[in-house]
């Protein structure tokens, strides 16, 4: 099958079986921040946005995507904010085995699109779906918290 997507503001067509998990196709791209976890939509280590909604790429099929626009981790490397919030996540010892970190900022990222304060009760929720083996989660949102009490401005 032939598809196009955008994947961080770059649209390419490609050729792809249709059975091709996204996570698959994204990686096949060298975009290593997109970690293979669970495999079952569990963990949330795979977690990209499509469309604006944080998805899990590995239980979701390359065509689904079809015509779509994908952020990655990699579309954020110069972000200051995102300066900030690993700044926070390293001040909370949120950041320890790391794997899961992409995938739980983007989802950060997703919400914050959307709504630039959100409550630590909003933030609970958006992660929700990104298991940090290391904290079990506390760690992180503590990070994020403070980190937004720093920012100012939109992603
Ligand atoms: Fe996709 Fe775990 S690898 S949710």
């Amino acid at each position: 099958m032939r598809i196009k997507l955008t994947i961080n503001k770059k649209t390419k067509t490609f050729d792809i079986p249709p059975n091709r998990m996204l996570i698959n196709l994204l990686r096949s791209r060298g975009l290593w921040s997109v970690k293979r976890g669970c495999e079952t939509g569990d963990c949330g280590s795979c977690t990209v946005i499509v469309n604006g909604l944080a998805v899990n790429s590995c239980i979701r099929l390359a065509v689904q995507a079809d015509g779509k626009s994908i952020e990655t981790f990699e579309s954020l490397e110069t972000a200051n904010d995102l300066a900030r919030l690993y700044e926070a996540f390293m001040d909370f010892g949120a950041i320890q085995c790391e794997f899961c970190i992409p995938g739980m900022i983007m989802s950060i990222k997703a919400l914050m699109d959307k709504n630039p304060e959100p409550t630590e009760e909003e933030v609970h929720d958006a992660i929700v779906g990104n298991f940090c083996y290391c904290t079990r989660n506390r760690k992180p949102i503590n990070a994020i918290m403070e980190a937004m009490k720093k920012m100012r401005r939109k992603w």
